[in-house]
């Protein structure tokens, strides 16, 4: 099908896992057209140009380049919110993997830098668009479950010496920051769009059997309240601490009406659905998950963030997944950390 616009100019920097899914994205969307991509490995560098894109020998090349309107952060979590910024301040959108940042100040400084030079940021929360998550979201929506008692979380995965490698990025504070950021907020994330900004209450964290892998907790909870849902109480726990492969993300949901289980590995699955004059319709299957050296993460939907970025640049729509909330899921981790006993 012929575009009437010429296709949104596309550039990617990180060519890591994520950063590949991307530009495969980018490649696929006939209104978009990848100009180039920029990693700061030299291995990465050579990686680019057998895949027969163009490979920019600086960062600065990429930003001073005039046909791209768009650049997708695909780096490390610690060194989004710097090359964000720097993305803004070169008058381009950007798409932030999740989560945003690691901390709200860095947050707001993304904020206030897009509203000065109004382009957009679109966070990545591709979990949104599984068709179960988009059924739990019209299930709470329209009130069908009543009063909502109890929400409980349980993401239980593996992270490894297999994951965590010596000088990598994953395990080091600064550059990951935890599970809560790197393999969880996904969950939070989904938590936060089922039942608006939570409240957390309190929490403990552990280190079960990572003392050697990383410099943070492998394992942890925080229980929570949501200013919109008078009654629920809820709790997430996660961890990293599984033997040898992911078991599950969960969540349940007990309610005045009644009952449902969602699990699978990244909650992709409705287990049970027992509700007063209700009968759970047929879902699409699941997304396959993204694989990253054997693991299994979250949904592969990333062709809905590339689409819905093209049509807000073109006016057609709004961000889906705006700055302001890659900045509330990234205050309820800072405020699960910050509300600690242990
Ligand atoms: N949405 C999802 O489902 C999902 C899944 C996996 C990872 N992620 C996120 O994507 C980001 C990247 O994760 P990944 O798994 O692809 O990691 P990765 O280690 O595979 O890739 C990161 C890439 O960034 C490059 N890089 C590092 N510093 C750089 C710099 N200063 N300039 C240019 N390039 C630099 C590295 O060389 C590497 O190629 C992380 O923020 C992660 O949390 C999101």
């Amino acid at each position: 099908m012929s575009s009437l616009h010429p296709p949104v100019g596309f550039a990617v920097i990180g060519y890591g896992h994520i950063g590949k899914k991307h530009a495969e994205n980018i490649q696929l969307n006939s209104n978009a057209r990848l100009l180039g991509i920029f990693d700061s490995d030299p291995i990465k560098q050579e990686e680019i140009k057998n895949n027969q894109i163009h490979s920019f020998d600086q960062f600065n090349e990429l930003l001073n380049h005039p046909q791209i309107q768009v650049v997708c952060i695909c780096t490390p979590n610690g060194l989004h919110s710097q090359h964000a910024l720097e993305v803004l301040n070169h008058h381009k959108h950007v798409i932030i993997e999740k989560p945003m940042t690691l901390s709200t100040l860095d947050a707001n400084k993304i904020i206030e830098t897009s509203n000065k030079v109004k382009k957009h940021v679109f966070c990545v929360m591709q979990n949104r668009y599984s068709p179960v998550a988009t059924w739990l979201k019209e299930v709470i929506n329209n009130k069908i479950l009543g009063e909502i008692y109890s929400v409980s979380v349980l993401c239980a995965w593996n992270r490894d010496e297999r994951y965590y490698k010596p000088n990598h990025w994953h395990g080091n504070l600064q550059l990951d920051g935890g599970p809560l950021f790197t393999q969880f907020s996904h969950f939070v994330d989904l938590i936060y769009w089922l039942f608006g900004k939570i409240e957390v209450n309190h929490s403990e964290f552990y280190n079960f059997n990572h003392h050697k892998l990383t410099q943070f907790e492998d394992s942890g909870f925080f229980s929570f309240n949501s200013p919109n849902f008078q009654k629920l109480k809820g709790l997430f726990q996660y961890t990293t601490s599984v033997f040898d492969s992911n078991f599950e993300s969960s969540i349940h949901i007990i309610a005045e009406n009644g009952t449902i289980k969602v699990g699978g590995q990244y909650m992709n699955e409705v287990q049970y659905c027992h509700i007063k004059n209700y009968d759970l319709p047929n879902l699409e299957p699941a997304p396959p998950p993204n694989l990253y050296d054997g693991y299994q993460g979250s949904a592969s939907n990333h062709h809905f963030v590339i689409e819905n970025a093209i049509d807000s640049i073109l006016g057609k729509t709004s961000p889906k997944t705006t700055a302001n909330e890659g900045k509330d899921v990234v205050s309820i981790i800072e405020s699960a950390y910050q509300k600690r006993i242990l």
